[in-house]
């Protein structure tokens, strides 16, 4: 099976956590993407998308399933979404595609924060991928000095800004034991508008797709 095989496989499983009638969660990548396709099939059933970036609105509305403005939904029950890694506690790095700020909105409102990832994604550590941190422009170097100051390898990802109008930093060279402390830690320096850490607000239950099939884990017991 191909990793995009994978993608497919648990992105068609997600289906399964979507609440009827009800507000969903749509989250940003080529994983997401084709959660879409398969929510298209079923949009009937749903009250509508909430989504975690302007392309994933525009994947959304383009297969004519509704999209609203999150400050005008109180109730969020699920929200479905890819990751760059994830370990089996259901800390994560996301932010590959640039989404992660919205993307961490998102998942704070949702009740159950289902993550959909082929294999690969599953890691001991967190860190191989570098870590995305969004930034507003004018705190870009002094931000880039502290991750330094943290052991970490910043770079610029030129000619990219968010749906927020800021820009990102990618940072390798962290070994992420302790992913909680870190996330607090780079959330605290100034001009930093999130870390793509998700620790705090990890996962409540993760499908993998793999070589046989559908590993299901649940992290938090009430996921
Ligand atoms: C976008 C993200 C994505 O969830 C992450 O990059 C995974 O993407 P893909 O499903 O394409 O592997 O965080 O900001």
């Amino acid at each position: 099976m191909t990793q995009d095989e994978q993608k497919q496989l648990v992105a068609r499983e997600a289906l399964r956590y979507i609440v009827e009638d009800a507000w969903l969660g749509v989250g940003t990548g080529s994983t997401a993407n084709y959660f879409i396709d398969e929510l298209a099939k079923v949009k009937s059933r749903i009250k509508g998308t909430v989504a975690s970036s302007a392309a994933t609105a525009e994947r959304l509305k383009a297969h004519g399933i509704e999209v609203e403005e999150l400050n005008n939904v109180s109730d969020l029950p699920v929200y479905i979404d890819g990751a760059d890694e994830v370990t089996a506690q259901g800390a994560m790095i996301k932010g590959g595609g640039g989404a992660l700020t919205r993307e961490k909105i998102v998942a704070a409102v949702a009740r159950k924060f289902v993550c959909i990832a082929d294999a690969s994604k599953k890691v001991d550590v967190l860190g191989k991928f570098p870590l995305p941190v969004e930034v507003i422009p004018m705190a870009r170097s002094y931000v880039a000095r502290e991750l330094v100051r943290l052991g970490g390898f910043p770079a610029w990802r030129m000619g990219f800004t968010t749906d927020n109008g800021n820009v990102i930093l990618d940072v390798t060279g962290l070994s992420i034991v302790d992913p909680f402390t870190l996330e607090d830690r780079i959330n605290g320096i100034a001009g930093v508008v999130t870390v793509g850490l998700f620790a705090r607000r990890g996962a409540d239950v993760i499908l993998l797709g793999g070589e046989s099939g559908i590993e299901t884990l649940r992290p938090r017991p009430a996921g």
